[in-house]
């Protein structure tokens, strides 16, 4: 595929929703290496059996997520690519990070704080129902069919099942459990401040979510131009 030639040669960069997700991205950068688990680390060795279960539970839907959609997201990044969509392909080089970064956050508290490995026992049916099968599949269908509507399936699942619906209950989840806890005096700040970092990531890539299928739905439904209000 040849080069016709170079946006920033011509017009540059367009102030569109997308870049002003990267500078958000780039702003609120951070890293989970700075996060300190040591009151967690003591914290956890206080809790009984089933709380502690109830903690590897949490942690380790999020962990394996988390690598997931790290190791799905290239299909999507290769499409907005190939359609020369700069400012998109900026933002979602920071979204890639962000996600690795969340794998290395969640592996960091599950080593630091409770030094377990095995944790596939607590993936369940419907757990591996969309991350073993339905989100590789809807990211890896980009590789031959770059469709509107297949990059359309892949924004439902990744960005409004696995991002919205079923991490920010998880988010909950972490922020309930943290406040059980603390009514018994257990403290969690490590966690609660990865917590936060993550699902401040997370809500720019719901944001691009939302805004790719917009945009997917302006290009393929008759009424798509009248709802983007083009
Ligand atoms: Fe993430
Ligand atoms: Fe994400």
């Amino acid at each position: 595929m040849l080069r016709e030639g170079f946006q920033t040669a011509r017009v540059g960069l367009k102030d569109s929703f997308p870049l002003q997700l990267y500078h958000k991205a780039k702003k609120y950068f951070w890293d989970p290496r700075s996060i300190d688990f040591s009151v967690d680390k003591e914290s956890f060795a206080t809790l009984d059996e089933g709380q502690k279960e109830a903690s590897l539970h949490l942690a380790s839907l999020f962990v394996a997520g988390e690598e997931a959609v790290t190791l799905d997201l290239l299909p999507l990044v290769q499409v907005i690519a190939r359609e020369g969509r700069l400012e998109e392909e900026m933002y979602l080089t920071t979204f890639l990070v962000d996600e690795a970064k969340h794998v290395e956050f969640f592996d960091l508290l599950i080593r630091e704080v409770a030094q377990e490995a095995d944790l596939e026992r607590f993936h369940s049916v419907n757990y591996k129902k969309i991350f073993y099968e339905e989100l590789p599949k809807a990211m890896g269908r980009l590789l031959d069919d770059p469709s509107p509507e297949a990059q359309a399936e892949a924004a439902v699942t990744y960005n409004m099942i696995v991002e919205g619906v079923l991490a920010e209950t998880g988010y909950y989840a972490y922020y309930r459990a943290a406040e059980l806890l603390g009514q018994q005096g257990v403290k969690l700040p490590g966690t609660l401040e990865g917590v936060r970092y993550v699902q401040r990531d997370e809500s720019r890539h719901i944001a691009y979510g939302i805004y790719l299928l917009s945009r997917l739905i302006a290009e393929i439904h008759p009424y798509g131009k009248w709802w983007s209000g083009e």
